[in-house]
């Protein structure tokens, strides 16, 4: 059996019926799906907006639909929530969650904030909503560097839980900051002896990497950028030829926007079948998922509002130096 299907199968293999009843409940229910670009490519296409995650949290806060649908991970639904109180926020799995925010719980957060005292704290948007609620900022991977250069020159920093995007904004900002040890497991998977040899054999291709990689691997990016940084650079940039360092879902966008360019998703270590990288989390969601969710308007994800009132303000602050870029 063969362990990849072509386009034309995949699009074989979707439930159209489904789709269509999926569309259908989403204008009866005022409902707007907001997806990552690391869902699958049919939750992309039925989303009324697919994003990064400042773009999404900035879609959820702007919203006029009584329900919101994220489609992508937990951390991304609590801050929809978090933004939008009064909405109903669903996400089709759960269980979708993120390796780095499940490397970081309340109770350790607090032992490190007690190891580490009068720093303030910079949480990545990749932490839960109680995690949160205990930063002075959020920042993510498109806002990151603008964050950290808010910060006056004599505050010492905490920064987590991605250590690889935590060593990244040290060099480029130049700030010393102390770096909880945590790692997104699909960034970390890549391998430079076979990005290597892939790039010996397209020697014209351009390499771009999501900053949640390792050090080794951006060493030799020639571009770093969150997902929707890294769509901009190939649609703006003049070579035909990437390969392409983050989650594969990536490249159904990215190949939209630019359909006679050829992507390469970069190999991961271990990874002998299909050279690409998936996140196992948001893979969890799937076409059914998202039609049972619309329906049944379940998993609902709920916050204590103790928690939410100090969880946005942290938020705010990152919103409202990202809206200062877009001026
Ligand atoms: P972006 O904010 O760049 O979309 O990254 C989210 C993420 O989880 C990357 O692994
Ligand atoms: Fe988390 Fe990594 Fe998946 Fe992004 S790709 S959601 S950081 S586990």
């Amino acid at each position: 059996m063969k362990d990849t299907l072509s386009p034309t199968e995949i699009l074989n293999e979707v439930d159209w019926e489904i789709c269509d009843e999926i569309l259908s409940l989403k204008a009866q229910k005022n409902a707007v799906i907001l997806a990552h670009y690391y869902q699958e490519p049919i939750i992309q296409d039925l989303a009324d907006f697919v994003g990064d995650s400042l773009d999404l949290s900035r879609r959820a806060a702007d919203t006029n639909a009584d329900i919101i649908v994220f489609a992508g991970v937990h951390f991304m639904a609590e801050t929809a929530k978090i933004l939008s109180p009064d909405k109903k926020v669903l996400i089709p799995d759960l269980n979708a969650s993120c390796s780095l925010a499940e490397s970081c719980s309340l109770t350790e957060f607090e032992k490190f904030v007690k190891e580490n005292p009068g720093h303030t704290i910079v949480s990545y948007i990749n932490s839960s909503a109680e995690i949160k609620a205990k930063s002075d900022f959020i920042c993510t991977s498109s806002n990151a560097i603008r964050v950290i250069e808010s910060i006056p020159a004599d505050e010492r920093i905490l920064f987590l839980p991605d250590k690889n995007l935590g060593e990244y904004l040290i060099r480029k900002t130049g700030r010393p900051m102390t770096l909880w040890d945590g790692a997104c497991s699909v960034h970390e998977a890549f391998s430079i002896d076979k990005i290597l040899r892939l790039h010996q054999k397209h020697p014209k291709a351009k390499f771009i990497a999501h900053p949640e990689s390792e050090r080794h691997i951006l060493k030799i990016a020639d571009f770093i950028g969150s997902t929707s940084s890294l769509i901009n650079f190939v649609k703006m940039d003049n070579s035909t030829e990437y390969i392409v360092a983050t989650e594969a879902g990536i490249l159904h966008q990215m190949q939209k926007a630019v359909p006679d360019k050829t992507l390469i998703p970069a190999p991961a270590y271990e990874d002998n079948t299909c050279s690409c990288s998936e996140c196992d989390f948001m893979k969890m969601n799937s076409v059914s998922k998202l039609y049972q969710c619309l329906k049944n308007e379940t998993p609902e994800i709920t916050i204590p509002e103790i928690t939410r009132l100090k969880a946005i303000e942290p938020i705010q602050r990152m919103l409202a130096l990202s809206q200062q870029r877009l001026n």
